[in-house]
C-alpha cells in the first residue's frame, strides 16, 4: 500500500486536481531544505500556467529565484556585520556639485579591484566634501560583493582597543580589526581620542594595526585634517610618520578640494524658510 503523503504541520490542504504531484513536489522541496522555494511555488506554478514556458526556462526561473533572495539575505548580512550605519549611495553622489571630483576614478574605484589587488585608500579632503559618502558607498558595494567589510569610525576603533586593553581582550579584538577583508576606518582626526599616560597611544593601537595589514589586507581611510597634523591627533609623530610612511606606498591618494555639501544643504534650507544668511 502506498505511503500517504507527509502533511506538513500548518500546511493548507491542496485539492487533489493533480493526481498527487503537487504534493509530492511540497514534500521533496521539505526534505531537501528547500522550504522558501516551496513558499513562492505557487507564484511560479500561475506564471508557468499563464505563460507556458519551455521547461528549462522555468526550472532556471525557479530556482534563480530562490538563488537571488539566498544571496540577497547573505548580502543583508554583511551589511549588518559590517558596522555601516548609513547605506549611501554613488548613485545618490550629487557630481556636478563637486566639480573636481574625478568622478571617473572614483567609479573605477568602484568596481573594487583595488579591494582585490590589496591597494590602500586615502581620502583627505575639508568636513562635508563627501569623503565618508562615497568611501560607505564603496564599503556598500563591497558587501553587495560579499567581501567582509568592517567600517568603523577611527575614533570608535580606538575607544574599542582601549576597552581591550581595560578588559585583557586587547588581543583578541586587534586581531578581529587586523582579520578584516577590507577594513574601512573612516573619520581620521574628527573625535576627542582617549589620552593617558600610563597607556599606549592612539598611534601605536592604529600603527599596530595597519603594519598587521600592510601589503596583506586592504584598508582604506578617509581624514578631514592635514596628514601632518595626524601626529598630534593620535599622539605619537614618529608612529603616526610610519603610517603615512605605509599609506603612501600602498595607497591611492584622492583630495577633494571643494565645498562642503553640509554648507549647501543648510544654505538651500535657509533660503526655503526665507532666512536671509548675513555672513553671505
Ligand atoms: N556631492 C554630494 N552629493 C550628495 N550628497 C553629498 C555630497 N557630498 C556630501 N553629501 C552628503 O553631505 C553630508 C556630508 O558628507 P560626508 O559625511 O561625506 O562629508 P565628509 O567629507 O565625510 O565630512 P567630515 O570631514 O566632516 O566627516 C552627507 O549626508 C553626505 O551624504
Ligand atoms: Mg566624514
Amino acid at each position: 500500500m502506498p505511503k500517504p503523503p507527509r502533511v506538513r504541520r500548518g500546511a493548507k490542504p491542496k485539492l487533489r486536481t493533480d493526481g498527487g504531484v503537487l504534493e509530492r513536489l511540497r514534500d521533496h522541496l521539505e526534505r531537501l531544505g528547500l522550504t522558501e522555494l516551496d513558499q513562492h511555488l505557487d507564484a511560479h506554478l500561475a506564471w508557468a500556467h499563464e505563460h507556458k514556458p519551455d521547461p528549462l526556462v522555468l526550472l532556471e526561473r525557479v530556482f534563480g529565484d530562490g538563488a537571488q533572495r539566498v544571496r540577497q539575505r547573505r548580502v543583508e548580512r554583511r551589511i549588518d556585520t559590517s558596522g555601516l550605519k548609513l547605506r549611501k549611495t554613488l548613485e545618490a553622489f550629487d557630481w556636478a556639485f563637486q566639480k573636481n571630483l574625478n568622478r571617473a576614478l572614483i567609479e573605477n574605484l568602484a568596481t573594487l579591484v583595488f579591494v582585490d589587488n590589496h591597494e590602500d585608500l586615502l581620502i583627505t579632503g575639508k568636513s562635508g566634501t563627501g569623503k565618508s559618502h562615497i568611501l560607505q558607498a564603496l564599503a556598500l558595494r563591497a558587501c553587495e560583493r560579499e567581501i567582509r567589510v568592517r567600517y568603523t569610525r577611527c575614533v570608535d576603533l580606538i575607544d574599542d582597543l582601549y576597552a581591550g586593553l581595560a578588559d585583557r581582550t586587547y588581543d583578541v579584538r586587534l586581531r578581529k580589526w587586523a582579520r578584516a577583508e577590507w577594513l574601512v576606518i573612516d573619520d581620521v582626526g574628527l573625535g576627542q581620542l582617549r589620552r593617558r599616560d600610563d597607556e599606549p597611544t592612539a598611534a601605536h593601537m592604529l600603527f599596530n594595526l595597519l603594519d598587521t595589514r600592510h601589503e596583506q589586507a586592504p584598508t582604506a581611510l578617509t581624514s578631514n585634517i592635514k596628514l601632518s597634523e595626524w601626529g598630534k591627533y593620535l599622539g605619537d609623530a614618529t608612529l603616526a610618520a610610519a603610517i603615512l610612511d605605509r599609506l603612501a606606498q600602498t595607497s591611492i591618494r584622492i583630495d577633494i578640494d571643494g565645498p562642503s555639501y553640509r554648507d549647501f544643504l543648510a544654505k538651500r534650507r535657509a533660503k526655503d524658510h526665507g532666512i536671509v544668511d548675513d555672513a553671505a
